[in-house]
């Protein structure tokens, strides 16, 4: 993708050639590219045409398709209901859900914007609570506007909002390119890495933080081969992680979640790798379900598991991870597994669905951010890194 980006950059310098080569591209991808099932180039998560458009991961691997978005409420339903989904990636999608409230609005001075803008914040901000990202990048924005409202007019005032949420994207990638080299130094020529969740493009606005690690070692040559957990109950894994992996050409296998501690024990994984939704001030990890229980294993067994996470993810105002709001969704995702197309649970059956869970710091062993590598103590060391100090 960063061939892309280049021929990107260069021709949004010039409006005729930037809309030509979006047709352009938009024909290569639809005729060519996901025919035969490769993405080589595309933004999980962009503004195009004065709209929102993004990856549908609900239908991922089997179709793929880009939703467009017009209106800040079905941003908002759009990062409930998983069409986009990880935590950089939600931030930017909520970032620009404020940006198409900034043109929905029918305000006729900066403060009235400000005001309809304030209430979009409150719908983007509640569609998930794990995920700090999320409000991180809605509080970026929103503080933008407000300090440069009584020196705008309404037209400029959105233009700025869109400007303030592009900026959130195009950073996004440049900070994951940044993680990936800090974290592929800590990857050797050869090693199997157990990965959890979906951590790649597709949960970042591009590149991904732990599986942006393994694109970069893979890209610096080294052998890797990445056991990929299926994620229950969404399958991140085993729907996107593996998809991915296939686009990059990297060699994985899926395990089921609860095949981690076997490979773990039997010394056939030698780093283990995630994100993460939120991190508190003293380095514990919150992040998709059962991270927790891969960490033990990990630790158990003297096998390294690092988190991989941009610094706009680490909560300093949380002393300790379980301060961390933890989501639970509709019972109906558990439920409704399948198995040899019959639901698997009986018709009567409750379930719970926690969504993420928090890794204590003693098991972790070193939080990879785009300012470099943090190691334990994290109760010191991790503010310095965040703060830049
Ligand atoms: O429920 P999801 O799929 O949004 O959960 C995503 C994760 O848990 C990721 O590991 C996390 O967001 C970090 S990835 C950049």
């Amino acid at each position: 993708m960063n061939i892309y980006l280049l021929v990107e950059h260069e021709f949004s310098q010039h409006p005729v050639l930037w809309h030509v080569f979006h047709l352009i591209k938009r024909f290569f991808i639809t005729n060519f590219c996901v025919s035969a099932g490769k993405i080589p180039f595309m933004r999980t998560v962009f503004w195009e045409d004065n709209q929102l458009k993004m990856i549908d991961q609900r239908i991922l691997p089997g179709r793929f398709e880009v939703v467009s978005f017009q209106d800040h409420v079905s941003v908002a339903r759009a990062i409930k209901d998983m069409v986009v989904r990880g935590a950089p990636a939600i931030g930017a999608a909520a970032a620009f859900g404020l940006a198409l409230a900034g043109y929905e609005s029918k305000a006729g001075s900066s403060h009235e914007l400000l005001s309809d803008l304030r209430s979009a914040s409150d719908t983007l901000k509640s569609a998930r609570p794990t995920a700090v990202n999320l409000a991180w990048a809605v509080d970026r924005v929103m503080w933008i506007a407000e300090q440069t409202r009584d020196e705008r007019g309404v037209d400029d005032l959105r233009q700025l909002i869109v400007d303030a949420a592009q900026r959130i994207a195009d950073e996004d990638v440049e900070i994951n390119k940044r993680m990936a080299e800090y974290g592929a130094a800590l990857i050797n020529d050869g090693d199997t890495v157990i990965h959890h969740c979906n951590t790649g493009a597709l949960a970042t606005v591009d590149w991904g933080t732990a599986l942006g690690v393994i694109r970069t070692a893979h890209e610096q040559g080294k052998k890797i081969h990445v056991l990929v957990d299926e994620t229950r109950p969404r399958l991140q894994g085993a729907r996107l992680t593996a998809w991915e992996l296939d686009q990059y050409g990297i060699p994985y296998e899926i395990i089921s979640d609860n095949m981690a501690g076997y490979f773990l024990k039997a010394g056939r994984a030698q780093k283990v790798l995630f994100g993460a939704d939120r991190v508190a001030a003293n380095g514990d990890v919150a992040n998709k379900i059962g991270t927790y229980m891969l960490s033990l294993a990990a630790h158990d067994n003297g096998v390294p598991a690092y988190a991989v996470v941009p610094t706009s993810t680490v909560d300093l105002s949380l002393e300790h991870g379980d301060l961390i709001p933890i989501e639970e969704r509709d019972p109906q995702e558990v439920l409704g597994i399948q198995f040899q197309g019959e639901q698997v649970a009986p018709i009567e059956a409750e379930a719970r669905n926690i969504a993420f869970d928090v890794t204590p710091n003693r098991l972790i062993s070193g939080i990879v951010t785009e300012n470099g590598v943090v190691h334990p103590p994290f109760e010191t060391n991790l503010k310095k890194v965040v703060l830049g100090e």
